[in-house]
């Protein structure tokens, strides 16, 4: 007989079915308990929450494991390319040569954006946040795709937004750049590779031959298979939840790019440098700081530490820890705030507040550090996660639509007044 739990109520008990996932994590099926008993579930913040059966993304945050569709993380961020990586979230295999070299083609050939976008991104401000640019232009597209709009188009329509979507990130990330400086776009060229391509148009100037630093390259390519996806984390669970109203790909990803912004989430990253550089100008006491974390009565968190899900070292944050270290020597690059970060690392883990909450460094612990040597300016790291999350999203949407999801609505413990009789006091 299959696994049941129990859950009694005022005296009667009510069995509900537990199911198992692939990897051994168990969950109560609690769909019919409001049916069956009038009540609900009440869990602020979903920390114990599964909202869908997904085969896109495994971790075991207790263990520091992270696998795509089964394949370790280690072993794709040192053999695969990001466009695999996509490939394989998206698609759910690995592609063959054939197949690869299509849906490379494919992007190659949808890398460049429609000139009218332009003049929307002429309409912001140059010190417009990039992150809002992003997600404003993302949507846009609904604009230019507006068969992308239809909750009922083919297979091979939402392919095309799909393709549409992953060539054009770029070129937006790098346009909304270029845009914050004042300066002209630059467009595609499709004979470098994805990565090669985002650098040529984020650092080339019209003054000057630009020639791509395979070491940035292929840093760059490493951070943002680590970033791909993530399971069901605020942004895509977002992505999801729009999606699940049957939403546009390009709305829901739009969706996903904001929630992605705020400091708790993707924002950490800037906020990490952010700190590590305040850290080095208040003269570079770790303590110090470590204790500020630790004071309930200081608002101080410190950024790129803590994870709802890890309670372990990411496995993200190991890779890129190495990867600093490789970088900054490859380039050449000194960066102090690297030595503040390790001791600030060092003096965390060993403080008995960190270890007993199982605070460990989080992916963007270091990657700032990273982007910042490959030349990205600060207020560009979010927007570097979101263009390394994509695909993450991307293959969260297509999986909901395939699964046929319904519409995600969760409910809610009301605790407002009740009964008021109206009393006029303002004039209509
Ligand atoms: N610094 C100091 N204390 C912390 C930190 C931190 N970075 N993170 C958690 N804590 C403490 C909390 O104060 C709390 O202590 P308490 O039990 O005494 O009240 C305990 O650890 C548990 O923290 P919660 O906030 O309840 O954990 P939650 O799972 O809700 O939050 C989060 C996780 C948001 C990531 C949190 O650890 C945090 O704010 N970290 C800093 C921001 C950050 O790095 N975000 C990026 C996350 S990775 C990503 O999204 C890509």
């Amino acid at each position: 007989m299959s696994k049941q739990a129990e859950i009694i109520i005022e005296g009667k008990s009510y069995q509900f079915p537990v199911i198992e996932g692939t990897e051994n994590e168990k969950a109560i099926d609690i769909s019919k308990l409001r049916d069956l008993t009038g009540h609900i579930t009440y869990d602020i913040g979903y920390k114990n929450t599964g909202v869908t059966k997904s085969a896109i993304t495994y971790l075991d945050g207790e263990e520091g494991i992270l696998k795509y569709r089964g394949y370790p993380i280690e072993q794709l961020a040192e053999k695969s390319s990001f466009l695999e990586v996509a490939y394989l979230l998206i698609y759910g295999k690995l592609p063959t040569a054939e197949q690869f070299k299509n849906f490379d083609t494919s992007i190659d050939r949808h890398s460049m954006i429609h000139e009218d976008v332009k003049k929307i991104l002429d309409g912001f401000p140059s010190y417009a946040h990039p992150m809002g640019v992003l997600s404003s232009l993302v949507c846009s597209l609904t604009a230019f795709y507006p068969e992308s709009l239809d909750p009922n188009q083919t297979e091979e329509q939402v392919d095309n937004s799909i393709i549409r979507l992953i060539a054009k990130m770029p070129t937006m990330v790098a346009w909304a750049y270029k845009k914050s400086k004042g300066r002209p776009v630059n467009y595609p060229i499709n004979d470098l590779d994805y990565c090669s391509n985002f650098l040529h148009m984020m650092f080339a100037n019209p003054t000057e031959k630009y020639i791509v630093d395979p070491v940035v390259s292929a840093a760059l390519n490493t951070l943002l298979i680590l970033h791909a996806d993530h399971e069901q984390n605020c942004s895509t669970s977002t992505v999801r939840i729009v999606g699940s109203s049957q939403a546009s790909l390009f709305g829901s990803v739009s969706a996903g790019i904001n929630a992605l912004w705020g400091p708790l989430h993707g924002g950490a990253n800037q906020e990490v440098i952010e700190m590590l550089d305040a850290i080095k100008a208040d003269g570079g006491d770790v303590q110090k700081w470590v204790a500020k974390a630790k004071d309930k009565n200081d608002p101080f968190r410190l950024m790129g530490f803590g994870h709802r899900v890890y309670k372990n070292f990411d496995p993200r944050a190991r890779i890129i820890k190495k990867a600093c270290d490789d970088i900054l020597g490859k380039l050449g690059v000194s960066d102090p705030v690297l030595d503040i970060a390790k001791e600030l690392e060092h003096a965390a883990l060993t403080d008995q507040y960190f270890v007993e909450r199982k605070l460990y460094p989080n992916v963007d612990f270091y990657s700032g550090i990273i982007y910042r040597a490959l030349g990205i300016p600060v207020n560009m790291f979010t927007v570097m996660f979101a263009l390394g999350r994509l695909p993450g999203w991307i293959a969260q949407w297509k999986e909901l639509r395939e699964n046929k999801e319904p519409i995600g609505r969760p409910r809610q413990i009301y605790t407002g007044e009740t009964d008021r009789d109206y009393v006029e006091m303002n004039k209509r």
